[in-house]
């Protein structure tokens, strides 16, 4: 069972599996969905001004990840992992903005009962259920306090997901593991010049690095991943529907007469220890 703490306000009791429900000794009770995920989010939770992707957007993010054009990035980050003193099958791992889950299955596909997904977007957790049943997967809000208890996993990842600094810190025991990919400064450059959308190379990554190490992380590893794709034009569309919440249809005029389009991916990858 993986080590999941109550998220009722004030309770925090830690939660036992008992037939398809979650329950803690305060006798707070959280079904299994239909589906196969638990939802441990609070009323608070549901209220955010940010409830996770839209659905338009989740969709859009699995149809480029079963297109295989992470298949590289995911190689990449199955070596990063390979290195560490940590044996892939090794205890908690929570994956914290999960998406439809493709990631944690093709990374820790041998150790499902250890492996935990969190994500906001209801229609992103049915989705990695329903993509690896065997898996953990809870709905829950990551900018929050996780329903977790403290120094409880031993590995952390986040995909272009959420990274609360403190949380992370605080969930993760000595010697943990944090492995993050954010989106490379060329990440789609040359899409994002042909929509005039920010079309300048910006890195975010120097600061995010700043935010974990401020938090009490060191910095292991940093590494690039790049990779040329050439793009149809459904996969053009997708790129942009999980890249940005809205492009305006001045912008999608642009893009009408492209039928295909080489463009450069690139994620910074970084691998921190408590
Ligand atoms: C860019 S997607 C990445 C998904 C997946 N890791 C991948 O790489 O395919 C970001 C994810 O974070 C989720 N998310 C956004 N805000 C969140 C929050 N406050 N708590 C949990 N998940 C959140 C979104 O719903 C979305 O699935
Ligand atoms: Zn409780």
């Amino acid at each position: 069972m993986f080590p999941l703490r109550c998220s009722v306000r004030g309770c925090q009791g830690s939660l036992e599996r008992q037939d398809r429900s979650l329950r803690c000794p305060a006798g707070h009770t959280f079904d299994l969905a239909r589906e196969g995920y638990f939802n441990l989010t609070q009323p608070q939770d549901r209220r955010s001004k940010n409830p996770g992707d839209s659905d338009t957007a989740v969709l859009a993010r699995q149809r480029w990840v079963q297109r295989g054009h992470m298949q590289g990035l995911v190689e990449a980050i199955k070596a990063i992992l390979a290195e560490t003193s940590l044996a892939m099958a090794a205890a908690p791992t929570i994956d914290l903005g999960c998406g439809e889950g493709s990631f944690g299955k093709a990374i820790f596909a041998d150790a499902p009962e250890q492996f935990c997904g969190f994500d906001l977007s209801k229609r992103a957790v049915r989705l990695a259920a329903r993509h690896w049943p065997e898996a953990n997967w809870v709905l829950a809000n990551a900018d929050r306090v996780l329903p977790l208890a403290d120094q409880s996993v031993c590995r952390v990842i986040s995909l272009f997901g959420r990274r609360p600094a403190g949380e992370i810190v605080r969930v993760l025991e000595d010697g943990g593991l944090c492995l993050i990919a954010v989106p490379g400064q060329d990440d789609l450059i040359e899409l994002r010049e042909q929509v005039q959308l920010s079309g300048h190379r910006r890195s975010r990554t120097e600061a995010i690095i700043g935010e974990l190490t401020d938090a009490g992380l060191q910095l292991v590893e940093h590494r690039c991943w790049t990779h040329a794709e050439r793009l149809d034009k459904d996969a053009i569309e997708d790129a942009l529907a999980m890249t940005y919440r809205a492009v305006r249809n001045s912008q999608n005029a642009r893009l009408a007469e492209v039928d295909a389009m080489m463009v450069t991916l690139h994620a910074d990858l970084l691998l921190l220890r408590k």
